[in-house]
């Protein structure tokens, strides 16, 4: 798609991708008010170069895999997400996460912040939140009303920050932790950039990116060592306990979350952390479901793990929480999905009965992917029914897809015979005009000479030519 600007009526939820992919949203909880200036829904357009019917709901997945992580993290700590805390989320762009998040916070606790001020009044208005417009310049960041915040949430910032910056903004939101709160970042690690040698220092940053609006010095693209990210978290905020779960955001990024010292005291013991366990989502698709027989069900898809970067060793299929299929006859197949991070995956196919005693149309269909070291990811989940509708929409699509390629070929062979036509028939007309010419040549007095002068020529044999 080119980069001209998109308009709120291009950002169409009702199409049937849309309606396909995103049924797995709770009911009228999250908000599908998308701004079409929105940075995140570019990069899946722009820098992806995915159609906006897909773009979509490719966005509206990663702010929900963000806060599926996220709100783990902040239920470990806290209890529930909704337990009443102030949260920041810093760098909130549009509020791709955002939008996850006020289905299971009250608005009231929950400010945003981002240098990109219409971000900010665009999540105020459609979301309800508080908003803060923030600086360059961390020292220069003051949050209204005033006050700390229990829980700091920042994705996809630190990713795009040089060493000043990085160490500023760690400190500036260190010091705006209460006492006792959780500060969760992320980062790039250097082993996503698989050439060059680390540099010493641990962090490398190039000045560019895929935003439109931010000088690249400020908001480039940087790369860190866990040794750089923990020494720049002793110096923002003293001796506390750090978790790293390396690509624990989304597959690809790291996460590191701080656990602010309540007594200002002695560093907690090393199990500070205990209890904490993430549930990840497997990368894949389902691509089919159908109907086989009665109470037969076919699927198939593909799937990968890019965390441990070796494919699974088996797709499960479970009816009502029942395991009914391990498909292990898993071949290699190519994914392009994520170029910057290519992965090894697998294509599956299941074919499965139904149990007993459940239900052809309401039973639930739960697919799930065994990565190599036994970990079981849930990679799909709904009614049988809402599976086959929604495989019957992305064959619907597929279809509309492919008779659009079709029409526009036809179209393209249209034009061309349109344009042989059109060719045929201004020879034809130059033919008749030559021919015209050549009948009255022959009609004028001129040729007639000429003829009797070469019928005189040939009787005293001074020429053959007719
Ligand atoms: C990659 S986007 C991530 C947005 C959001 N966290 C998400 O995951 O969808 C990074 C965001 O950081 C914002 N940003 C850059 N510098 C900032 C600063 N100094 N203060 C606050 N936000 C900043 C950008 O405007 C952009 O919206």
């Amino acid at each position: 798609m080119s980069e001209e600007r998109l308009t709120d009526s291009d950002v169409d939820l009702s199409s049937v991708l849309v309606q396909a992919l995103c049924r797995g949203l709770p009911a009228g909880k999250v908000s599908l008010d998308i701004h079409p200036d929105d940075e995140m829904l570019h990069f899946f357009i722009y820098s992806q170069g995915h159609p906006l019917e897909q773009a979509v709901p490719m966005y509206l997945e990663s702010g929900k895999r963000i806060w599926a992580t996220q709100r783990q993290v902040i239920a470990w700590k806290f209890g529930s997400p909704g337990w009443g805390g102030r949260i920041l989320d810093f760098a909130s762009g549009y509020g791709r996460v955002t939008r996850h998040i006020v289905a299971e916070v009250p608005a009231g606790s929950l400010w945003v912040a981002d240098v990109n001020a219409e971000g900010v009044a665009f999540q105020q208005r459609a979301l309800g939140v508080h908003g803060v417009v923030s600086t360059t310049d961390p020292e220069r960041f003051r949050p209204e009303p005033p006050g700390t915040f229990d829980c700091i949430l920042v994705s996809s910032l630190f990713t795009h920050l040089a060493e000043e910056r990085f160490r500023g903004w760690l400190r500036r939101l260190g010091s705006l932790l209460s006492p006792g709160g959780l500060l969760l970042f992320s980062v790039h690690d250097l082993s996503l950039r698989r050439a060059g040698e680390p540099p010493p220092s641990g962090i490398l940053f190039e000045a560019t990116s895929e935003s439109g609006s931010l000088a690249a010095e400020e908001y480039g693209t940087s790369w860190v060592s866990e040794a750089f990210v923990r020494s720049a978290i002793r110096e923002a905020v003293g001796s506390c306990p750090v978790l790293r779960i390396p690509r624990g955001l989304a597959s690809f990024q790291d996460l590191y979350l701080v656990l602010h010292d309540q007594d200002g005291g002695e560093p907690r013991p090393a199990d500070a952390f205990a209890g904490l366990r993430l549930e990840r989502h497997a990368d894949g698709f389902v691509e089919h479901t159908s109907r086989a027989g009665e109470r037969g069900l076919r699927l198939s898809g593909w799937a990968g793990d890019r965390v441990a970067g070796e494919p699974p060793r088996e797709v499960r299929v479970r009816i009502d929480g029942e395991l009914v299929a391990g498909c292990r006859d898993l071949a290699p197949r190519s994914i392009d999905l994520f170029a910057a991070d290519p992965m090894p995956a697998v294509g599956w196919q299941v074919a499965i009965e139904l149990p007993e005693g459940a239900d052809a149309d309401a039973a639930r269909l739960a697919v799930s992917v065994v990565t190599r070291d036994g970990e079981e990811l849930e990679l799909y989940g709904d009614s049988i029914l809402a599976a086959l509708l929604r495989s019957a929409q992305l064959d619907a699509v597929a279809l509309q897809g492919r008779l659009q390629r079709e029409a526009a070929e036809h179209e393209a062979l249209a034009a061309d015979l349109w344009a042989s036509q059109t060719r045929l028939a201004q020879r034809e007309a130059q033919l008749d005009e030559l021919g015209r010419r050549i009948r009255a040549m022959e009609a004028s007095r001129f040729w007639k000479a000429r003829n009797q002068w070469f019928k005189l020529k040939r009787l005293a044999r001074l020429t053959t030519e007719p």
